[in-house]
């Protein structure tokens, strides 16, 4: 995938009809703590109701138009250092280095954007090896296997934690 194609931006209501693509398949979400969206309303509300206000949550855009999307959630008070990524491209473009090249370019914005940030972590389940091998393209650090840690879709599930931290280097 040719880079200059590939980049980062909020998102705007007109993304709905793009973001229906990819929100509803349920091989996006599994991994996800959300559930898939089914609808045009449906999207149209989570952009304007969750996508919109969130502290930082930027569509992965191909050509401008929306295939996925990162979010950066920092804590607040005594643990503003920390902040989750979380992250998803549509499945008709796995395995195209977008959601490696997506995070390197929103690793220094991040840090830029909330100058208290220090760690960044990644919560992925075992299973999902091609989140791990993502995480480890782009330089985060695995730190170590947390039993029965995430609840998703109705089950407590392990997790691999994984951070970069300000001082790290990219590959
Ligand atoms: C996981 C996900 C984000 C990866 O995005 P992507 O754009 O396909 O990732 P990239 O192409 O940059 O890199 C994927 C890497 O994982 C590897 N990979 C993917 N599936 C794999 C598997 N089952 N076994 C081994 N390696 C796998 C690819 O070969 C590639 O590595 P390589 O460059 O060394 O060949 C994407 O599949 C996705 O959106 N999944 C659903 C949402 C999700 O799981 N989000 C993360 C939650 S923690």
């Amino acid at each position: 995938m040719d880079s200059s194609r590939i980049s980062l931006r909020p998102f705007k209501l007109s993304d709905a009809d793009d973001l229906l693509i990819w929100a509803s398949d349920d091989k996006v979400t599994s991994y996800l703590r959300w559930h898939t969206i089914t609808s045009i309303e449906a999207a149209s509300k989570y952009i304007q109701e969750v996508a919109i206000p969130h502290p930082w949550r930027r569509s992965i855009c191909l050509d401008d138009r929306s295939i996925g999307y990162i979010s950066v959630r920092p804590e607040s008070g005594s643990e503003r250092h920390k902040a989750r990524i979380a992250y998803a491209v549509g499945s008709d473009y796995w395995g195209q280095g977008i959601v490696t090249m997506a995070i390197k370019m929103a690793i220094p914005i991040v840090f830029k954007d909330f100058p208290y940030l220090v760690r960044l972590e990644a919560l992925v389940e075992p299973e999902n090896v091609g989140s791990q091998r993502v995480l480890e393209k782009v330089g985060f650090k695995k730190e170590g296997f947390l039993r029965k840690y995430g609840f998703n879709k109705g089950e407590i599930r392990d997790m691999f934690i994984y951070s970069f931290l300000s001082i790290d280097e990219i590959p």
